[in-house]
C-alpha cells in the first residue's frame, strides 16, 4: 500500500512509519520538522519537508498517488494551545483541512486520523471513558483536534472510509524528554541525570499509558480494515503519577524523593479510556508490558 503520512518525523509518526516499512508499504512523509526530526526516520522513507497547510501539498499528494493518508501531524502541545490558540487552530484545523483536500484530489481510498482521547472527554462522568462518553474538551488542543474529527466525518464521502484512533497517553523512545508533556520521557531524562523530578499536585492523578509500538500496530490494523471506525487506543489501566515515579525510580536507581508542585491548569484528575471497541473492531490489544516499555524508553534516553 502507498501511504502518505503527515507528521511522520515526529514521535508517534516515526514509529508508524517503521511499522509500515516493515510491512512492505511505500511511505511518503510530509513533515515541516517543527517538532519532528529527520533523524527519527528510517532512510527508506521519503521525506518532503513541507508545511501541510501549504498549497504545494496538493501537488505532492497527486504525484505520490497514495492509497491512504495517515494524518498524524499536529500542534500537539496543550500548553501552546492555551497560549497561542490561533497557531493551534491554524495547524490542527485549517492545515488539517488542507490534508483532507489533498487526499481527495489525489484520489485516496481511505483516511486515518490520529487524535487524542485523553484531551477529548473532559472531566469524566464515568470511568473508563468509552467512545460514547460526552465530548467536553477542556483545552484548546482538545477542541481543535475534535473539530477536525467532525469536519472529516462531515466532508469525507462514504466511499472513503475514515479511521479515527483516539489515543490515551503514549510513551516510548523518541518522545521529547525536554518538553512539557510526556511524563515518562521527562522523568526518564531527569532520573538518569539525577536531577530533581517534579510532580504536579499530590501525584494521585491517574493516566492511561500505552507504548508507542502498540499504537503503530493499531494503526496498521486500522489501515487494513475496510470500514470507517472510531476507537480509543488505551491500556484501560490507570496508573498514578506517584506509582509511575516509584516504578521508574526503582528501575533507574534514582535516590531522591519527588518534589511536588502546584497542580497545572487544565489537568484532568483521572483519565482512563475503555478499549473494548478497539478489541472488538480491530482485534487490537495493548501487548507491551509497562516494564518492557519503560526499559526501552530508558535505553533510548540513555543513548540519545
Ligand atoms: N503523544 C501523545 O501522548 C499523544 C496522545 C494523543 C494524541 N496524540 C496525537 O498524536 C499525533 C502525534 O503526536 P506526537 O506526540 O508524535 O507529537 P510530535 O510533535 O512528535 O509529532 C507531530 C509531528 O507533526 C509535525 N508537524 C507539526 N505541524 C506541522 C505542519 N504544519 N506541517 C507538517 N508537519 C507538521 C511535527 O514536525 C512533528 O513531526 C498528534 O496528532 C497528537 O495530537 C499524541
Amino acid at each position: 500500500m502507498r501511504v502518505l503520512i503527515t507528521g511522520g518525523a515526529g514521535f508517534i509518526g516515526s514509529h508508524i512509519v517503521d511499522r509500515l516499512l516493515a510491512n512492505g508499504d511505500e511511505v511518503l512523509v510530509v513533515d515541516d520538522l517543527s517538532t519532528g526530526k529527520a533523524a527519527n526516520l528510517d532512510p527508506r522513507a521519503e521525506l518532503v519537508q513541507l508545511d501541510m497547510g501549504s498549497a504545494r501539498l496538493i501537488e505532492v499528494a497527486r504525484d505520490f498517488a497514495p492509497d491512504a493518508i495517515s494524518h498524524v501531524a499536529a500542534q500537539a502541545s496543550v500548553a501552546v494551545s492555551m497560549t497561542d490558540p490561533v497557531r493551534d487552530a491554524n495547524t490542527n484545523i485549517v492545515a488539517g483541512l488542507n490534508v483532507y483536500k489533498a487526499g481527495l484530489e489525489a484520489g485516496v481510498k481511505q483516511f486515518v486520523y490520529i487524535t487524542t482521547g485523553g484531551a477529548l472527554y473532559g472531566t469524566p462522568d464515568y470511568l473508563p471513558c468509552d467512545e460514547k462518553h460526552p465530548i467536553r474538551p477542556e483545552s484548546a488542543y482538545g477542541l481543535s483536534k475534535w473539530t477536525l474529527e467532525q469536519y472529516l466525518k462531515i466532508l469525507l464521502p462514504p466511499e472513503i472510509p475514515l479511521k479515527v484512533l483516539r489515543l490515551a497517553n503514549i510513551y516510548g523512545p523518541r518522545q521529547d524528554p525536554y518538553g512539557e508533556a510526556g511524563v515518562i520521557s521527562i522523568f526518564a531524562a531527569r532520573m538518569i541525570a539525577e536531577e530533581p523530578v517534579y510532580i504536579f499536585g499530590d501525584g494521585e492523578q491517574t493516566r492511561d499509558f500505552v507504548y508507542v509500538g502498540d499504537v503503530a500496530r493499531a494503526h496498521g490494523l486500522a489501515l487494513r480494515s475496510d470500514e470507517s471506525l472510531t476507537v480509543n487506543i488505551s491500556s484501560e489501566t490507570p496508573l498514578s503519577v506517584n506509582a509511575l515515579f516509584e516504578l521508574m525510580a526503582e528501575e533507574t536507581g534514582y535516590p531522591h524523593e519527588a518534589i511536588h508542585q502546584e497542580e497545572r491548569r487544565g489537568d484532568i484528575k483521572h483519565s482512563v479510556l475503555a478499549n473494548g471497541r478497539a478489541r472488538a473492531v480491530l482485534g487490537w490489544e495493548p501487548q507491551t508490558a509497562m516494564s518492557d516499555g519503560l526499559r526501552a524508553t530508558l535505553d533510548w534516553v540513555r543513548g540519545s
